[in-house]
C-alpha cells in the first residue's frame, strides 16, 4: 500500500488489466488501466474537496463533478472510488448521481444540449423549439447522434424563466430560443466553432444514456409493498406501521391509522391484535 497515492502497486494488487469494477478496489491499480491512472492523478484534488467539507459525504457530488469533468460521464469505477473516498456504500453513490440530470451514468455526446420543457418555456413556445431541435438532430429526448457529436434532453425548469424558451448546452444557459439559433448553434458545433467547449469523452456514447431500471413492480411506497398503508408505504413515513407490526402491540393501532393515507380503499384490514 502506498500511504500518499491510497493505491497499490500494480504488482502487488494482484489485478489482471481489465478487472471488472465488481472486483476492483480504490486500494488497487491496475495495470494499463486508464480510469485508475486518473483516479491516481486526482487523488490531490479528491483530498481538498473532501477537506472543504465537516463530513466526507458532502464532498460526494462535488467529488462526482470532478470525475465527469475528466472521464466526460460518472463510470461505474468513479462511482466505487466515490463511496470508498467518502465512506458511504456504492448504492448510496448510485442514488445521488441518478437523482439529478447535471449527472449523466452513461458516455455522453462532446455536447449536451438540455432544453427546458417546464412550464414558461412551454407558454414561450418550447414545445415547437422541442419539436425543431429533434427534427434537425434528428434524435430523441435522451438519445445521442450516432457520431458521438450531440446528445439530446428534455428537461425540467432551468431557472432561467424570464428568458423562455431556453436550454442548456454543457451546463452553460442559451436563451431566447428560436428556430434560428437552433441552427445557428447546430451549424457551430458541427463546424467546431460553437463558443461552448465540448464535453471530455473518454468513451465512445451509445444511442442513449438512459440506465434502464428495474422493471420489476414497484409498489406506492416501496418495493414489495402492496399498499401505501402497509409498513414501509408512503401511509407509513415515520415507520410507525413498521415499528407496531414489529411489537405487534394492540394500543398502538390507532396511532398508527392516524398516519395512514386517506384513501378507504387502500386502507388496510386490521387484524384483532393490529396485524395487517
Ligand atoms: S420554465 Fe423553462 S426555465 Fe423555467
Amino acid at each position: 500500500m502506498n500511504a500518499q497515492s491510497g493505491t497499490l502497486s500494480s504488482a502487488s494488487a494482484g489485478q489482471p488489466a481489465g478487472a471488472a469494477v465488481a472486483d476492483w478496489s480504490p486500494y488497487a491499480q491496475r495495470d494499463g488501466h486508464p480510469f485508475d491512472a486518473l483516479y491516481a492523478s486526482l487523488l490531490p484534488e479528491i483530498a481538498r474537496l473532501i477537506g472543504l467539507y465537516e463530513q466526507k459525504r458532502s464532498a460526494l457530488i462535488p467529488m462526482a463533478h470532478l470525475f465527469q469533468e475528466h472521464e466526460g460521464y460518472v463510470s461505474a469505477n468513479a462511482m466505487a472510488a466515490i463511496a470508498y473516498q467518502v465512506g458511504e456504500t456504492p448504492a448510496t453513490v448510485e442514488s445521488t448521481v441518478s437523482f439529478y440530470t447535471l449527472l449523466y451514468r452513461k458516455p455522453v455526446g462532446k455536447y449536451v444540449v438540455q432544453v427546458c420543457r417546464n412550464l414558461s418555456c412551454l407558454l414561450n413556445g418550447a414545445e415547437e423549439i422541442m419539436d425543431y431541435a429533434r427534427e434537425q438532430l434528428g434524435i430523441g429526448h435522451l438519445e445521442t447522434t450516432a457520431d458521438g457529436l450531440i446528445s439530446y434532453e428534455e428537461v425540467e425548469c432551468l431557472a432561467a424563466c424570464d428568458r423562455a424558451p431556453c436550454a442548456q448546452v454543457n451546463l452553460e444557459f442559451v436563451y431566447d430560443l428560436t428556430r434560428e439559433r437552433i441552427d445557428a448553434m447546430i451549424a457551430a458545433i458541427k463546424g467546431g466553432t460553437y463558443e461552448i467547449a465540448p464535453l471530455a469523452q473518454t468513451a465512445k456514447p451509445g444511442r442513449t444514456w438512459r440506465v434502464e431500471q428495474d422493471n420489476g413492480r414497484k409498489s406506492a411506497g416501496g418495493m414489495n409493498v402492496e399498499s401505501p398503508n402497509n409498513a414501509g408505504g408512503i401511509g407509513d413515513r415515520s415507520g410507525l406501521v413498521m415499528f407496531d407490526l414489529i411489537v405487534g402491540k394492540a394500543q398502538y393501532e390507532s396511532r398508527s391509522n392516524e398516519r395512514l393515507v386517506h384513501e378507504t380503499t387502500l386502507r388496510p384490514e386490521l387484524s384483532e391484535n393490529g396485524h395487517h
